[in-house]
């Protein structure tokens, strides 16, 4: 599109819909007294959702969770994205419905299964709270997800944006929703220049989210705010001569837009360390599954020092250093040394605690740490065989 003179879009800013004398009609903003937009986008609100609406079904990417709007595909896929970018949610997403086709099979499938499909994904209590979601679908509602953002919010793991998504998405009720994309797209519409920090910094925006809404097409237009920021309204270089909302946004009226929104301060990364213990003892290693309010409850990893009451009944050897890595999470950056050392006993029988091949190591769902300790110790003759390392490839 044509960068049209600043004076123009200025003018057409704060222009009343045409024929409407400011008053909207019906699937205009909720609110049109007091509420939270700015008047040019109280009153521009049909021009603004009719831009975006068509701009998105000209160039909208086309996303495999978007063929159709059934509400198992969306929810699963809804639940991939609030932690991971599309891109990588792609092939995941693809795999796990090939893998848990229906709500039923997945209700139904031992966890570990659930966290295996999801290794790689991180932040594994989305899995264990979409597999415990899915057991009381299954059980208190048929099998069929509830069909209103209220009723999806009793759920485990469906917050107000993961139900706003999948009631407007495979329901088509008018919810509205603010997830990173959207979220920098409305702040700068209304050039709302208060830092976004934490869920109360949320809140404008949410009600800025909720008056722009259309009555209908609730989805398309969520999908539609997602997709321009993730390909125009961008946190860096925005490509506003491209933008279909140009005309309305109020941060590009008022040459605001590099600083809407306000930048977040960076939390300070914490540094760490910690050794890791690889025990073999035979062709087996020893690996312990991570447990209640750990990183990665509930996956596989190696034990790390000091795990005297762990590696005390084994009657382990000397240890050796086979090599180094380093891995992040959350804020944290952790400075691992990878250790190795023999096993003359059994030592004590644990739920949390495994003897496995290379063969039944690549099975396991381990932690992202984990895989590369593996790769190291078998790089060094331990935690051998097919499979130790990376998730072996599946389809993709
Ligand atoms: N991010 C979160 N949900 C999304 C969706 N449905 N499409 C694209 N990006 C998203």
């Amino acid at each position: 599109m044509a960068k049209e003179p600043r004076t123009a879009r200025r003018e057409r800013i704060g222009r009343p819909a045409a024929g409407q004398g400011g008053k909207p009609p019906h699937g205009g903003p909720r609110d049109l007294v007091d509420g939270p937009l700015p008047a040019p986008l109280r009153a521009g609100s049909e021009a603004i959702q009719a831009a975006l609406l068509g701009w998105f079904k000209r160039v909208g990417r086309d996303l495999p969770w978007r063929r159709g709007t059934d509400p198992y595909r969306t929810w699963i896929s809804e639940v991939m994205l609030q932690q991971t970018q599309v891109d990588r949610v792609v092939d995941f997403f693809l795999r796990f419905m090939e893998r848990f086709p229906t709500v039923t099979q997945l209700a139904a499938a031992p966890e570990a299964d659930v966290l295996r499909a999801w290794e790689g994904l991180g932040y594994y209590r989305r899995a264990r709270q979409l597999h415990a979601a899915a057991k009381r679908i299954v059980a208190d509602h048929g099998g069929r997800l509830p069909d209103t953002a209220a009723g999806l919010r009793e759920l485990p793991g469906i917050g107000r944006y993961t139900a706003g998504a999948i009631a407007s998405i495979a329901f088509d009720r008018p919810e509205p929703i603010v997830e990173a994309n959207s979220r920098r797209v409305l702040a700068r519409l209304a050039a709302h220049a208060a830092p976004l920090i934490g869920t109360t910094g949320d809140g404008p925006i949410w009600e800025i989210a909720t008056a722009l809404l259309p009555a209908r097409r609730a989805g398309l237009w969520n999908q539609a705010l997602m997709d321009l920021g993730a390909m125009i309204c961008t946190p860096r270089n925005p490509l506003c001569p491209r933008c279909p909302l140009a005309d309305h946004c109020l941060a590009l009226a008022t040459g605001r837009v590099g600083a809407i929104p306000a930048a977040t301060p960076r939390r300070t990364v914490i540094e760490l360390e910690e050794t890791a213990v690889v025990v073999r003892r035979g062709s087996k290693v020893l690996v312990v599954r991570r447990g209640a309010g750990e990183w990665w409850e509930g996956l596989w990893d190696f034990p790390r020092l000091p795990a005297a009451e762990i590696l005390a009944p084994l009657g382990c050897g000397r240890r050796r250093v086979v090599g180094h890595c380093t891995y992040s999470v959350t804020h944290h950056r952790v400075a691992v040394t990878v250790s190795v050392c023999a096993a003359s006993r059994q030592g004590l029988r644990r739920d949390d605690l495994e003897w496995v091949d290379g063969e039944s190591l690549g099975a396991l769902a381990m932690t992202a740490p984990g895989r590369r300790i593996a790769a190291l110790s078998r790089g060094a003759g331990v935690a051998g065989g097919r499979g130790a390392g990376a998730p072996r490839p599946r389809r993709g």
